[in-house]
């Protein structure tokens, strides 16, 4: 028997690179590829997403637009250019490259050339502050990705974070509700949810799968994990944030960078308005302004990971994310998958490698797969805590 038929996985879970199953699986959604307050208008910019570079800038219209990273002419990198109206001008020799990818001008060629050239840009979107671009082939799926959850509030974004790992991993710690009473146990900010240990249970849904998470005093907590990399679902203010606004809804989305780093992006809907509103943004100011106290956090992940730092002391206005990264980081750039000892409390990891590795096969073999659905908008997460 060879190594490879002992092999857990006949697939490559992880990997979301051009061309794999796993990258051809990916490419069937929208991906979430930058924070919206971070792109100004007239600034272009780098980004990396699952494997590939790309330029993404904002029009003096308002309007986001990812395009290739190089300028066809001959290669210069196209962010280091000029935004002009609702165009992109390349800086090595001036060509210029409407939203659509039409080349618009070419200052030192014969008139009429510019109709040979064309640069690939991708659909791009914006979504509760954050922006979101297609990468597959033939038109996206729906526009928004998921719905806005309902009811009076506030969207609030959390900065971006860069994590040194694969993104399934983070994804599927997402599915791991019983890691929060442990991994984030120092600090309190979860103390109430790590009381009793919940029984996890998940089924698959037509736009993901949904998640179950049971106590024994018979509440149950639901959570919503939209195909193919996000998870929503109520979590414990955010750090300085208690006592105004009560629990927000998050939506955190675990975007592949290539496969040994992915971006977290994290919006929410906090069900504050008027008055509480008011206070919910004095509070939220107070401790921007205090954000220069402290060290950026995979700074404090290193120090934890090399032993200078004792992870349970650790305090840090991102302390939950501070620990989701040293431990779900800590499992390597891509988690050893083949040997692991998964248990009842990894019921909903479970679940969606069975979905996952269901539609990789189907890919890999040529064979039709799942068409998903927009998620609708009466599916919500409910607390149960
Ligand atoms: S490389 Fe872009 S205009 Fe020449
Ligand atoms: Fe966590």
């Amino acid at each position: 028997m060879s190594s490879d038929a002992k092999k857990r996985y006949d697939v490559d879970l992880a990997t979301t690179l051009p061309g794999t199953p796993g990258g051809k699986f990916m490419r069937q959604f929208w991906i979430a590829v930058h924070d919206s307050d971070d792109l100004p208008v007239g600034r272009a910019k780098p980004i990396r997403i699952m494997g590939e570079d790309f330029t993404i800038f904002r029009t003096q219209s308002g309007a986001a637009q990812v395009m290739a990273q190089r300028c066809p002419h001959r290669g210069a990198p196209m962010h280091l250019g000029w935004v002009e109206g609702e165009e992109l001008r390349c800086v090595y020799h001036g060509w210029k490259f409407d939203c659509s990818g039409r080349c618009t001008e070419q200052p030192a060629e014969e008139p009429g050339y510019n109709e040979k050239v064309s640069i690939k840009t991708y659909p791009t979107g914006e979504h509760m502050g954050l922006v979101f671009a297609y990468f597959g082939e033939g038109e996206p799926p729906h526009f928004p990705p998921f719905p806005e959850p309902e009811g009076e509030g506030v969207i609030e974004m959390r900065p971006s974070t860069e994590a040194p790992c694969n993104y399934l991993q983070c994804y599927e710690n997402s599915m791991d509700e019983v890691h929060v009473a442990f991994t984030h146990a120092p600090g309190g900010s979860h103390a109430k949810i790590a009381q009793d240990l919940p029984i996890i249970t998940a089924e698959e849904t037509d736009w993901g799968m949904m998640r179950y998470g049971r106590r024994k005093t018979g509440e149950v907590r639901h959570t919503l994990h939209y195909a193919p990399n996000a998870v929503r679902v109520f979590v414990p203010p955010f750090f300085g944030m208690d006592g105004v606004g009560g629990w927000p809804e998050l939506i955190l989305i675990f975007t592949p960078v290539d496969d040994h780093n992915c971006r977290w992006f994290a919006t929410s809907k906090v069900h504050v308005s008027g008055a509480e509103a008011e206070k919910y943004w004095t509070k939220r100011r107070e401790m921007e302004s205090r954000a220069g106290e402290f060290r950026p956090v995979m700074d404090v992940v290193n120090d934890i990971w090399s032993g200078k730092l004792v992870y349970e002391d650790v305090r840090h206005p991102q302390l939950a994310r501070v620990q989701d990264i040293a431990v779900q980081a800590g499992q390597g750039r891509i988690a050893d998958r083949e040997n692991e000892f998964l248990g009842r409390s990894d019921a909903g990891i479970v679940a969606w490698r069975r979905i996952l590795l269901r539609e990789l096969r189907a890919i890999a073999n040529g064979q039709p797969q799942k068409k998903w659905a927009t998620p609708p908008a009466d599916v919500k997460p409910v607390m149960g805590a």
